[in-house]
């Protein structure tokens, strides 16, 4: 089978490719992806010289890019989006070209190639905020509170259209929080740990009791594996790692693993419209495809820290240039307020 997997040279993208070229010796991979500030080819260096393996640079909202692309293909993995909340609302702008307009042209271009399997792979923030109990399911609204989780969203409405109106074979998955190597040091995890690595304050939005639930990277590319194998075509598979955590107790635990002073951590003013709460119930995508994740938060954890320790050259190009910008913009007046350096 030949895939296009779109995005694929950011975070998940990257750990899927090299999880399908590993895993599945008679498949094909292209890779199709702008290289916005948050693709980097060196998350694909594993497979750049994998001769079942290609890679096309190029923008998800240009039709003739994409249809270009699709020759040949068997099945799109659609995760080309911009993915960071903080970044939707200081602009929402390339959220709504690339998450909703991107995914309508890949629809599209699908439809016309005549391409037999459409995964969207969408998240649990579609689905909004939990109280203190309770988990997501397939059949909760969808209530997005940040423009992020609303262009997802939209995306996730186009997809079903596609499949009701114009039968595209065409299914949704939607994870929870992902961590693990090759992840954009603007989330949570990656950030926390670079800046313990660089004895830089960790900015904790608000009271740090808001509670995510952690999965490895490697357990969604599993999941969307077998989804985009043996799902339903028209159907939704939630995904996540029955992990909940508080962002307090990560950003203890990632000082703690690192032997850094919980000085570091600085409360700061919080993100508006912050989600308190995400819980997911997988039990569909366990039941129907046999999938459950493997890898335990505790391991996962200290492997990935030990990643970020291991490949300071990694990340140290990521968070140069545009990064100091970008961390200046968002986190410089709030951490002076704090009482703490502006810099990372
Ligand atoms: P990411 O920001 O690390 O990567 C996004 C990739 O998309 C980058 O390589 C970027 O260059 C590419 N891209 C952006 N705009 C493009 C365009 N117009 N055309 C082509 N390529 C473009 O994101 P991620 O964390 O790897 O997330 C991947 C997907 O998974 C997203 O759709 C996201 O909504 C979804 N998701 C993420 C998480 C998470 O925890 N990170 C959880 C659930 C779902
Ligand atoms: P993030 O990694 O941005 O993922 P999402 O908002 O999509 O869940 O944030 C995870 C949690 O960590 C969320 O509750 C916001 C919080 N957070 C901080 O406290 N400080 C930070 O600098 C960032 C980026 C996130």
């Amino acid at each position: 089978m030949r895939i296009l997997v779109t995005g694929g040279a950011g975070f998940i993208g990257a750990n899927f490719v090299q999880h399908v070229l590993a895993t599945h010796a008679e498949d094909e991979v292209v890779t199709f992806d702008l290289l916005t500030y948050a693709g980097n080819l060196a998350n694909l260096e594993p497979v750049m010289r994998n001769p079942r393996h290609r890679f096309v640079r190029a923008d998800v909202a240009d039709p003739t890019a994409v249809t270009a692309a699709l020759v040949g293909v068997d099945a799109i993995v659609h995760m080309a989006a911009e993915s960071h909340v903080d970044r939707s609302i200081a602009d929402a702008s390339d959220f709504l070209r690339t998450n909703v307009v991107g995914t309508q042209v890949v629809l599209d271009a699908a439809r016309a190639a005549k391409v037999r399997r459409f995964l969207q792979v969408s998240t649990d923030e579609v689905y909004g905020s939990l109280g203190p109990t309770g988990a997501f399911t397939e059949e909760s609204a969808l209530r997005p509170s940040s423009p992020y989780a609303a262009s997802k969203a939209a995306a996730d409405l186009l997809v079903h259209a596609a499949h009701h109106t114009h039968g595209i074979d065409a299914l949704i998955s939607r994870c929870s929080n992902n961590y693990g190597p090759y992840q954009f040091p603007e989330k949570l995890i990656p950030l926390f740990v670079t800046n313990a690595l660089a004895d830089e304050p960790l900015p904790l939005y608000g009271d740090g009791c808001q509670v995510r639930d952690w999965i490895h990277v490697v357990d969604h590319c599993r999941a969307l594996d077998v989804i985009v194998r043996r799902g339903r075509a028209g159907e939704t598979y939630n995904v996540g790692g029955g992990n909940e955590r508080r962002n307090v107790d990560v950003a203890t635990l990632i000082l703690e693993t690192l032997g850094k002073p919980q000085t570091l951590l600085r409360h700061i003013e919080d993100r508006p419209g912050h989600d308190r709460r995400y819980a997911i119930d997988a039990s569909k995508t366990a039941r129907e495809l046999g999938w459950a994740p493997q890898e335990p938060f505790a391991a996962g954890i200290a492997a990935t820290i030990d990643w970020y320790r291991k490949n300071r050259a990694w990340w140290e190009a990521v968070k140069s240039g545009a990064y100091r910008d970008y961390y200046e913009r968002m986190y410089g007046a709030r951490l002076r307020a704090a009482g703490g350096e502006g810099r990372s």
